[in-house]
């Protein structure tokens, strides 16, 4: 009779199917907030230095992460080819992750270590130099451009909001971080920055 009602009236049931699905959702998604794993960072994983900050913006700004992605998947494929597979605690400091799917180039959750900051440099200014068959386009003009550092702390200040909201156990950028920011960066190459950023990554496991 009840179940009539709620048949019968197509709003009173989508309200419902939300409640329900809601449930569910949550019931996967709350736990994950105080999970250590998911809320601590792994032992070696550091806050990003200054010029790795503007390293990580760069690599946003340019788009490398519509190309590859930085998440490599608990299979046997992926960890023969790239390593061990990513755990979240590696991604505490990371804000917007950057994890992705889309692989038109490999996965960079490990690259750190991988190559020799040259092959980086010669690979950024001219990727069919090192590798003759790659797609993967230029970028000549990260080492013409020149970094100024004047949004450097204020980068700092505005991660320490949301890393200190979501993982208690990270370290926040201290004032004194913030003071020595601009002089660690000015005058550095955008390039400089990006393989400062790449040579760090995954490098903590
Ligand atoms: C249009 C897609 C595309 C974009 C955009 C792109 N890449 Fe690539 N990338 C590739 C492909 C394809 C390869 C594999 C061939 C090669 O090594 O050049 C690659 C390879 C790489 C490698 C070597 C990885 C390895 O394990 O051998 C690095 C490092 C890299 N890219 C960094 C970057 C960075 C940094 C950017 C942004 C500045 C970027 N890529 C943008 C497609 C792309």
């Amino acid at each position: 009779m009840s179940h009539e009602i709620v048949e019968k009236n197509v709003g009173l049931m989508a309200l419902m199917i939300l409640i329900v699905i809601s449930i569910g959702g949550l019931a996967e998604i709350v736990p994950l907030f105080f999970m250590k794993d998911t809320t601590e960072p792994v032992k070696g994983v550091e806050r990003y230095s200054a010029l790795r900050l503007e390293g990580r913006d760069i690599f946003i700004r340019e788009g490398c992460n519509n190309c590859h992605s930085q998440m490599i998947r608990p299979f046997r494929a992926e960890t023969e080819r790239y390593g061990h597979y990513s755990v979240a605690g590696e991604s505490v400091y990371d804000h917007p992750f950057l994890w992705g799917s889309k692989r038109t180039g490999p996965d960079l959750a490990r690259v750190g270590g991988r190559y020799s900051d040259a092959w980086h440099f010669a690979h950024l200014y001219n990727p069919r130099d090192v590798v003759p068959a790659s797609n993967m386009p230029a970028f000549t003009w990260l080492f013409e451009n020149k970094l100024t550092g004047e949004d450097t702390a204020k980068k700092m200040k505005a991660l320490n909001v949301v890393i200190g909201l979501t993982c208690p156990k990270c370290e926040l950028y201290t004032e004194e971080d913030m003071k020595n920011a601009k002089a660690a960066v000015a005058g550095k190459t955008e390039a400089q920055a990006l393989v400062a950023y790449l040579q760090g990554l995954g490098t903590a496991l």
